[in-house]
């Protein structure tokens, strides 16, 4: 479980993964660094990489054994690798070597580094170092696209003066530099403040629209992008009330949660919230339509029937009419939506931006293997209305509780500035 603070420096887990390059000398002093930050540092090395600076450089810095081996009975007993997977926030390799970054590119898990990075949701960010013609390669460039796609953040390389000789890109990011792309600056920290004293309303999961007292519609949201939204949100400081169907999730810290089954449930405490709403977020998959009059008793098939007809009613848009009833005078609440659509993305969410009068609306490409529906990874286009102008952006694959952070961020930074207080 991410901790309150895991936005921030202080108690954010940080994996430091090191491979076999020359700049691994330079790990020790970024995982000082990240430890005077007050960061949780556990180092991960490859075998090769202890060929250049020694495990207990980087335990005695980190007061944490190193982890070298996938196979080691003693180590598995204390954390598991999957566990060690689980722990982490972020996951930092520094150097990330060519040969490294080849292996990643290929989902391989042949070493405990490589496996870590499979397994876990966190963060991922690499510092590439090598030799400049190594990196300049075309099959090391395709490595480092490949891996963007797949949701890492690539920091560097550097140009200039190499180990080897030779002058040119690939030289690993310097240690303060890789902190400064890791850590919130406090600027950014002040930002994060934005959501201090805001009310945000959630909505999340599936609803489901009884047939009869054991049947019912529902559809396959799992909930998890709303209640990452519901995390990434009061991690900001914000009261945050999630409203969601029935989702197997267990609830984020400091989130108060209301749990309802149908859309008219969700529709009814929606409205109930509005008045001391700052932020609504639609997340919910709700049902379009329920039956219009769901069996008192349990339907029985009949031998001689053709079939069973069922008649359906539409549900309220309840986003749809949390916009409407918006403040006229503070413009409250900002109201955000999705959209997940397999085609014609950009179009059908901005006729809902448009249609539902929303503020911003999140769009996902829900045909994407991997992505979307019960996936744990999204990529999102976010649109927005903007006074006279509409703008957009296009955010990456990447976790959901990332994903999570933008979108919040996003809103927060285009709320009026009155809903701040
Ligand atoms: O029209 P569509 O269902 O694609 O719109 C998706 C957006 O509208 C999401 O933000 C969803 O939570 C919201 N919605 C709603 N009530 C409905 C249907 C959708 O709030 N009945």
């Amino acid at each position: 479980m991410a901790t309150l603070t895991s936005n921030r420096s202080a108690g954010r887990r940080i994996l430091l993964g090191i491979s076999a390059g020359i700049a691994a000398y330079k790990s020790a002093q970024l995982a000082r660094l990240l430890k005077q930050a007050g960061c949780e540092v556990r180092v991960v090395m490859t075998e090769g990489a202890q060929a250049f600076i020694t495990p207990l450089t980087l335990q005695a810095l980190t007061g944490e054994p190193v982890r070298t081996s996938l196979l080691d009975p003693e180590a598995e007993a204390g954390m598991g690798h999957i566990e060690l997977a689980r722990w982490a926030d972020t996951i930092v390799i520094a150097p990330a070597t060519a040969d490294l970054m080849a292996r990643m590119a290929q989902g391989m898990a042949d070493d405990l580094l490589t496996t870590l990075c499979l397994a876990s949701e966190a963060e991922k960010v690499l510092a590439p170092a090598m030799n400049q013609a190594m990196w300049r390669h075309p099959a090391t460039q395709r490595n480092a696209t490949r891996l963007a796609q797949d949701g890492w953040r690539l920091l560097g390389p550097d140009s200039g003066d190499q180990a080897c000789g030779d002058v040119g890109p690939g030289r690993m990011l310097e240690p303060e530099a890789i902190v400064a792309e890791l850590l919130p600056s406090p600027a950014a920290l002040a930002q994060e403040a934005t959501a201090q004293g805001l009310h945000v309303v959630i909505t999340a999961g599936p609803t489901r629209e009884p047939l009869d007292p054991v049947r019912y519609l529902s559809n396959h949201s799992s909930g998890k992008m709303g209640f990452a939204l519901a995390d990434a949100a009061v991690q900001r400081g914000a009261r945050v009330t999630l409203i969601c169907g029935p989702v197997a999730l267990a609830t984020p810290a400091g989130v108060e949660r209301l749990d309802v089954e149908t859309a008219r449930q969700m529709h009814e405490a929606s409205l109930r919230l509005l008045d001391d709403c700052d932020l609504f977020i639609g997340c919910a998959a709700v049902a379009d339509y329920r039956a219009e009059a769901p069996a008192e008793h349990k339907l029985k098939k009949r031998d001689d029937d053709e079939g069973l007809t069922l008649r359906l009613v539409k549900n309220p848009d309840i986003i749809a009419e949390v916009a409407s009833r918006r403040d006229a005078a503070t413009g409250r609440p900002f109201v955000v939506g999705f959209a997940a659509e397999t085609r014609d993305l950009e179009a059908y969410a901005r006729d809902k931006l448009a249609r539902k009068r929303l503020d911003m609306i999140v769009a996902n490409d829900v045909s994407s293997a991997g992505l979307g529906f019960g996936s744990d990874d999204n990529a999102a286009l976010l649109l927005w209305r903007d006074g006279d102008g509409e703008g957009g952006e296009s955010l990456p694959p990447q976790p959901k509780r990332r994903l999570a952070d933008a979108v919040i961020e996003r809103a927060l930074s285009r709320l009026p500035s009155r809903h701040t207080h």
